[in-house]
């Protein structure tokens, strides 16, 4: 059997990379898998954070999920912490990661900085939680944009740690990275070489999904070019990351691959093909940003979705946390 989990951290606002490069897949992928897909907020105070902001958080990124096409019948939509077994399972599969592995992990390297006797241990241990939201659920898929890579080796590594140790060679599923379409990393509107990012201080290197028409439109207006105009095939855009990341974003949200956005638009300026790409942009977001406005002014019926989606996510957890239990060897009433 094929199941997908998959989440997304509630710190900040959603932005388009997210869209493109995790959310519009899940959307895609929900038809074909039984699927799992949660708002992970123990995740979420890894980093420095506000409780009253973090608790709206929780409700706009499940309110995005819903908006953007997650079915919450068809499929399971819950917050993390409401399901224990995630901090359960966590805590086993620490005691069967050596550090050695952890010390590989670039994002914390990067989110530490360079005070890392400061940083905390749940940063340092966030890629063994997001080993767990996994296996909890045996998942076989896992669709997310391509910074989260390593981790999902990682994640790998976990499992088969696991199974080896107990002489239990299929108990987890290695899961299987999905990462897909064309936009993988959106890069930063400001800088072609760093991804778009909910922690870049700058609000003009993202367009978040509840930016209304005007905002989007300034943002694209403002975002990072060369003097050049297009060129006319994808080989042209080497060395040009700036116009590359527009050109990927056209396509992505047009379902087009850069060839023929290329095809339509080379030897235009940017001015011409700015003025598109905000069109384009607006007609696909601001749908979704409608219908989480919408969402979020009934909050009981948000809720009452997590609620459910809790109840049966924990009831396959809890299967699995006993099972794991037995294996290990500790004691259960
Ligand atoms: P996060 O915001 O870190 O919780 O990420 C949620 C999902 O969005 C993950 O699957 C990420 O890989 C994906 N994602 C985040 N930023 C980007 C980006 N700039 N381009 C593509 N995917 C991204
Ligand atoms: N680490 C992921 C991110 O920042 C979020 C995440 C936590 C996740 N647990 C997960 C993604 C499990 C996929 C599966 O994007």
């Amino acid at each position: 059997m094929n199941r997908i989990f998959s989440g997304m951290q509630p710190t900040r606002q959603l932005h388009l990379g997210n869209y493109l490069g995790a959310l519009r897949n899940w959307v895609r992928l929900q038809h074909d898998y039984e699927a799992i897909f949660c708002v992970v907020d123990m995740h979420a105070i890894t980093i420095d954070h506000d409780p009253e902001v973090l608790r709206s958080n929780i409700r706009e990124v499940a309110a995005a999920y819903i908006a953007a096409g997650i079915d919450p019948e068809k499929n399971i939509l819950f917050n993390q912490s409401a399901v224990a077994g995630h901090a359960e399972l966590n805590w086993i599969l620490a005691c069967h990661t050596p550090l050695g592995w952890l010390n590989r992990m670039t994002q914390f390297k990067e989110k530490a900085g360079k005070q890392k006797d400061n940083a905390v241990l749940g940063l340092y241990a966030y890629p063994v939680l997001m080993a767990a939201d996994i296996l909890l659920y045996k998942a076989t898929h896992v669709p997310v944009g391509e910074d989260q890579k390593q981790h999902l080796e990682l994640a790998r590594d976990i499992a088969g740690a696991f199974n080896r140790y107990y002489k239990r060679e299929d108990y987890f599923p290695l899961p299987e990275p999905q990462i897909l379409g064309e936009a993988t990393r959106v890069m930063s509107l400001r800088d072609g070489t760093k991804k778009m990012s909910k922690s870049d201080e700058s609000e003009y290197s993202r367009i978040n999904l509840t930016d209304d028409a005007d905002t989007i439109a300034l943002k694209i207006r403002k975002a990072k070019t060369d003097p050049e105009p297009l060129p006319s095939v994808v080989e042209g855009l080497e060395g040009r990351a700036e116009a590359a990341n527009l050109v990927t974003i056209y396509g992505a949200l047009s379902d087009q691959t850069k060839a023929q956005v290329l095809a339509d638009y080379g030897g235009q300026q940017f001015s011409a093909f700015k003025g598109a790409l905000a069109d384009l942009a607006v007609a696909k977001l601001s749908p979704i940003a409608g219908e989480m406005n919408r969402l979020l002014g009934d909050r009981a019926e948000l809720d009452r979705i997590l609620q459910k989606g809790a109840e049966r996510a924990g009831a396959i957890a809890e299967k699995t946390v006993n099972e794991v239990k037995d294996i290990v060897g500790l004691v259960r009433f």
